[in-house]
């Protein structure tokens, strides 16, 4: 059980670049078409998706190791202050929320620019809470090691 403990902390660990990474991206396509009239094309709208999947991959992860911590009684985020592990819980839903409000109102919104403008909001807000959300004093990347 401690093993697949450490495999859902590692994946959890990795999994944390591509969620940071994709919210950059969601900026990077976004931003620059806040002015002018572009089309909101599939290029643009494709990291705004994936950013929101990494996030949802990121909430089950955790929800998993949340049930393995309480089950074993292994102590989270060693290190950190006691209040953290629910900052982390309710941060790392609300950047999922939002990154999901950003993929959603980019798809529905009624004009281009509206469309660039719900992008590059909820995925500049989702992108901020996840920066929030991460506990940087523990390993930059695990790779099954144990130590916290
Ligand atoms: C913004 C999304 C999130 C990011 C970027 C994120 C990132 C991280 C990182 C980097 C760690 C440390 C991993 C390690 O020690 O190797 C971690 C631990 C953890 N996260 Fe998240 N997380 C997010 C959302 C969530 C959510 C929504 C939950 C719960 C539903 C959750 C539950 C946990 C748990 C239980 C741990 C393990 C704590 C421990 O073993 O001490 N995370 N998270």
């Amino acid at each position: 059980m401690a093993t697949v403990y450490l495999i859902l902390l590692t994946l959890h660990n990795i999994n944390r670049w591509l969620v940071l990474l994709t919210g950059v991206w969601a900026l990077l396509q976004s931003v620059p078409g806040l002015s002018g009239n572009r089309p909101f094309t599939p290029a643009e709208r494709r990291p705004v998706a994936m950013f929101m999947g990494t996030l949802h991959l990121q909430v089950v992860l955790g929800l998993v190791l949340y049930a393995f911590i309480g089950m074993q009684g292994i102590p989270a985020f060693a290190g950190g202050r006691a209040s953290f592990q629910w900052e982390h819980l309710g941060l790392g839903l609300l950047a999922a929320i939002f990154a999901t409000l950003g993929s959603v109102q980019s798809r529905k919104a009624a004009t281009e620019q509206a469309k660039y403008r719900a992008a590059a909001l909820w995925s500049g807000l989702a992108l901020l809470v996840t920066l929030l959300a991460i506990p940087w004093w523990r390993p930059l990347l695990r790779l099954m090691n144990v130590e916290v």
